[in-house]
């Protein structure tokens, strides 16, 4: 049986590679500190039906001051998830949470690992935020990265650490860049969450810029599977893009949101934001090619699992 080390797994897309890992047949270990960016409770729904599976174990501690040693003992692949996400608040006085969650806690980890034997591959969870904005057209792998973002800075930085652990020490790593990921847990900062959040409550939504923006939207179930084809296709050292395939303007989401959830949405445009591209597109040729990777969900199908999961969060009393 193969063992799963999982960091960031209380969080949206940790929770779901769990879940995928469990029903694959993994012995599966998620490390979660509870970052408060977020409420925790949101969290806890996460961890759920996790903590009720016999191969799951749950630390609930902070890669930067966590034993590293006794949870990689015996692990075959890492899953590197945990991070402070959201590019809005990576602005100002919380940046050193970025610094600590994005760079710090990933030289920590791959530290450890420098010194391990047991691990087949280090997965590391990038973004599309380390190319800032897009020439026009798909973004392949060797495009520059020019983050527009604090968060996109650092999480580059995490990825440079993932490069030179590799290159120097020999840690068998892939880094995928994920770009825009949605589903059922989205984190309540990002836009579908408070979209459907909103039109179920038939509050206003707010739109950030006109709503023209366009993004690579990833349904979480195919960022799950391309994450765990990475743990063991692939050479080790590459780099991934990893989207959906259709990229869409954020007005047609929120007409598809309020048609499948049979609203009138009600939009208010506010200022555009600092540090949010124009336009997001991946070419995910070489994930195609080498990981066997294939979006699988339709974005209208992924919004429909979207809006049923707020609805039952929302009938709970959540959904903040
Ligand atoms: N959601 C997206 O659209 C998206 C896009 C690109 C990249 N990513 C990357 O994917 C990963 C997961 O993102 P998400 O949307 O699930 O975010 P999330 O905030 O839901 O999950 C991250 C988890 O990491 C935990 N964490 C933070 N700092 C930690 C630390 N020092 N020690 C232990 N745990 C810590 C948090 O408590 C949280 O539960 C992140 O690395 C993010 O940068 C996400």
């Amino acid at each position: 049986m193969r063992t799963a080390l999982v960091t960031g797994a209380a969080g949206f897309i940790g929770s779901h590679l769990c879940a995928r890992l469990l029903r694959e047949g993994w012995q599966t270990r998620g490390l979660d500190s509870f970052d408060p960016y977020y409420e925790r409770r949101l969290k806890e729904r996460n961890l759920a039906p996790l903590l009720a599976h016999e191969r799951f174990a749950f630390h609930e501690a902070d890669l930067n001051r966590a034993r590293l040693a006794p949870l990689l003992d015996g692990a075959d692949v890492v899953f590197h998830l945990a991070a402070r996400a959201g590019v809005r608040s990576s602005w100002g006085a919380d940046f050193d949470s970025y610094v600590d969650a994005n760079i710090r806690a990933t030289q920590r980890l791959l530290e450890a690992l420098s010194g391990s034997h047991t691990i087949s591959r280090l997965v590391f969870a990038s973004s599309s935020s380390v190319y800032g904005e897009a020439a026009g057209g798909p973004t392949g792998e060797d495009a520059p990265r020019r983050p527009i973002s604090p968060y996109g800075m650092t999480k580059l930085a995490a990825e440079g650490l993932v490069s030179a652990y590799h290159a120097s020490c020999g840690v068998p790593t892939v880094a995928l860049r994920y770009f825009t990921v949605y589903g059922p847990g989205q984190r309540p900062d990002m836009a579908f969450h408070r979209f459907c959040r909103a039109l179920l409550l038939g509050d206003e939504i707010t739109v950030f810029g006109d709503g023209t923006q366009t993004r690579d939207f990833t349904y979480v179930d195919d960022v799950v599977s391309a994450t765990l084809q990475a743990a063991t296709q692939g050479p080790s050292g590459a780099v991934y893009n990893i989207g959906g395939g259709s990229p869409a303007a954020v007005r047609e989401v929120i007409e598809m949101l309020a048609h499948l959830a049979g609203r009138r949405a009600r939009i208010r445009f506010g200022d555009p934001q600092r540090g949010d591209p124009r336009a997001t597109a991946a070419d995910t040729r070489r994930a195609r090619d080498e990981l066997g990777f294939r979006p699988r969900v339709p974005l209208e199908d992924g919004l429909a699992q979207m809006v049923a999961w707020m609805t039952e969060l929302l009938a709970e009393g959540g959904g903040s």
